[in-house]
């Protein structure tokens, strides 16, 4: 109810009368005022004129279920949130859900982590109230193979959402870390419990400094936030609910051909590292080359010095720039 209430006070830029609050949620006036004044407290601004009902005049920056679901315009994904205030790692809280049940599309969001997992067993920095600490769950019927594409399919949700409300210019340098002025904001890790030929699930996990000002010093270089490469203070629930619009579309794109032939141009629009010099950091297989940009499998095509063109798979690898992170 009180999702209901915010959303028709999100939708109404001007005044919402209590009795049309009551009609449209089949409640009494006193249930409605209950609401609003819950709302207050949580921090909303929602003004009361007599004769002419409420108006929403501001929210805070919360990740509750209602402001987050209050926001989102999908039919399947984030239609159903778990939102929690500390957990070790949504990704973790992702994958039991997930096995408790939880259906296909639940976004899980929490405002702190105390054990964020980055990819290749690094840990992931995730305090409270600046950052977007979230894993959406997938029960898709496609084989296993596929799977490892839907990182990049979130990596390019994730980069035209924050373009959208920025206006910046953010790039992606593949597989999964999406840029602004070559500093990482965002990183993504998809995790999967599957059978040889089944997906039991899939749980993309995606971390966005958006609001943060102070890195730890051994990332400092690398990394930063959205607020700090623009100026923008990112609303991170409307974020949240633009990214899952974009993911919505690009996930039917990506359920045509279970590949990414459909995403690959605007893929290789974004991607940072195109026709740039890469270093590929195989442990067993070093080497340099120049990225053409990705083919349909959502591998990276690189050309070495002998005019060959090797196709990188996301899970092997680590791609740098020959002198810096890009
Ligand atoms: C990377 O190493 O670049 C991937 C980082 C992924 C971090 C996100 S934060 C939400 C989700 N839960 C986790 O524990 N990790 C992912």
């Amino acid at each position: 109810m009180k999702t209901r209430i915010l959303a028709a006070l999100k939708e109404n830029n001007t005044y919402i009368s209590g009795q049309e609050l009551c009609e449209i949620l089949s409640v009494s006036r006193t249930a409605v005022w209950k609401i609003i004044k819950q709302l207050k407290t949580e921090g909303y601004e929602i003004e009361a004129m007599p004769n002419k009902g409420y108006k929403l005049q501001s929210s805070p920056d919360l990740l509750t279920e209602s402001e987050i679901s209050s926001d989102i315009q999908t039919s399947v994904m984030g239609k159903a949130i778990r939102y929690y205030e500390e957990v070790k790692s949504t990704n973790i809280t992702a994958r039991a859900l997930a096995d408790q049940g939880a259906a296909h599309g639940t976004l899980v969001v929490a405002e702190r982590q105390t054990e964020g997992k980055g990819r290749r067993g690094r840990t992931w920095d995730s305090p409270e109230q600046t950052g977007i600490w979230m894993s959406l769950i997938l029960k898709p019927d496609f084989p296993p193979n596929n799977a490892s594409m839907l990182t990049l399919v979130m990596g390019l949700s994730v980069a035209k959402a924050i373009e959208d409300l920025s206006g910046a210019q953010v790039k992606i340098k593949w597989p999964n870390d999406i840029v602004i002025n070559g500093k990482k904001i965002c990183g993504i890790l998809t995790e999967m419990s599957a059978e040889m030929e089944y997906i039991n699930h899939i749980v993309i996990g995606v971390g966005i400094n958006a609001n943060t000002e102070v890195f730890p010093k051994e990332i400092a270089d690398i990394a930063s936030s959205i607020r700090k490469e623009t100026g923008v203070a990112i609303k991170r629930s409307y974020l949240i609910s633009k990214i899952m619009k974009y993911f919505e579309g690009f996930y039917l794109l990506f359920l045509h051909t279970c590949d990414v032939s459909e995403l690959k141009n605007l893929y290789n629009e974004y991607l940072i590292n195109c026709g740039r010099e890469v270093k590929i950091i195989d442990p067993k297989n070093p080497y340099v080359g120049k990225a053409l940009g990705i083919n349909d499998k959502g591998e990276l095509l690189v050309q070495k010095a002998n005019g060959e063109i090797e196709n990188v798979y996301a899970g092997e690898v680590s791609v740098r720039g020959l002198y810096n992170y890009v």
